[in-house]
């Protein structure tokens, strides 16, 4: 299953992703956590690990094999810790089906038990694979389980003039030979035959769904796909807040 996150090395990717998150939010005793699209629980981990004074940390994914995984190896190891099964779809991760026997919980239900009760949630991973249609209602459904003045930490792929620079001359990483643009160039797609392989947006998209989801931008640190071999991080890294005194936008 590392394969299906990546297929680095799991600790060393989950302890370098949790050192970015906590350079950017703050984590201290009583804080609760989500950790959005956990996956394997590789950052999971690495956070449960350098920060047990967290009160709770709530790992959701899509996907049943990963869910389990995380309960049984982590959730089992940490009281503080639990993992929840979400029913949303996403075409480049249906290959990894459901059976029977999986209980899914709509983003409803979910809401119901969780609606503004997180500190923090950190999305590693998750926001490159979410489609044109799909972004501005998935970021709503976090900042709904936010508190106010909650932060949110996501991962994308921004398209800026210094990023479209490295696209157009190859020198991206991954490289891309034929690119492949939509809506006006604001949406780059890596691979056409599984879109949601690599997907970028344009800057200003970013900020304005972000902005359309209820939540608030406040930082950026940029990443190390663009080969300028000055980046800490590999995606860009988002930072947003839920607004002190609104709910987000219906
Ligand atoms: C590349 S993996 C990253 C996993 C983890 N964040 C990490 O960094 O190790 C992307 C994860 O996002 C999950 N995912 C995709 N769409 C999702 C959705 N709509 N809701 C929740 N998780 C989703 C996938 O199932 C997968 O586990």
């Amino acid at each position: 299953m590392n394969d299906w996150v990546g297929g680095a090395d799991p600790e060393l990717a989950g302890d370098f992703s949790a050192e970015i998150l906590l350079s950017h939010i703050p984590v201290a005793t009583g804080t609760r956590l989500l950790d959005f699209g956990c996956g394997i629980g590789r950052v999971a981990l690495s956070v449960l690990r350098r920060k047990p004074e967290l009160t709770a940390l709530t790992g959701i994914d899509i996907v049943p094999r990963m869910v389990t995984f995380c309960r049984d190896k982590i959730g089992e190891n940490f009281a503080n810790a639990n993992f929840e099964l979400l029913s949303d779809k996403n075409d480049h991760y249906e290959r990894y089906e459901r059976s029977a026997s999986d209980s899914p919980r709509s983003r409803e239900d979910l809401g119901a038990t969780y609606a503004g009760t997180f500190d923090g949630a950190y999305a590693f991973s998750v926001f490159t694979h979410i489609d044109i249609d799909d972004f501005v209602s998935l970021l709503r459904f976090v900042g709904t389980l936010l508190k106010p003045g909650g932060y949110f930490l996501f991962t994308a792929f921004a398209l800026t003039p210094f990023s479209r620079s490295q696209l157009a001359s190859g020198r991206t990483n991954p490289v891309f030979k034929k690119l492949h643009f939509e809506q006006n160039n604001s949406v780059f797609i890596g691979a056409p035959k599984d879109r949601l392989a690599f997907i970028a947006y344009d800057l200003n998209r970013i900020e304005a769904m972000i902005w359309e989801a209820g939540l608030i931008p406040t930082g950026i640190e940029y990443g190390q796909w663009r080969s300028d071999q000055m980046s800490r991080t590999y995606q860009d890294v988002f930072v947003c807040r839920r607004p002190l005194d609104a709910s987000p936008r219906a």
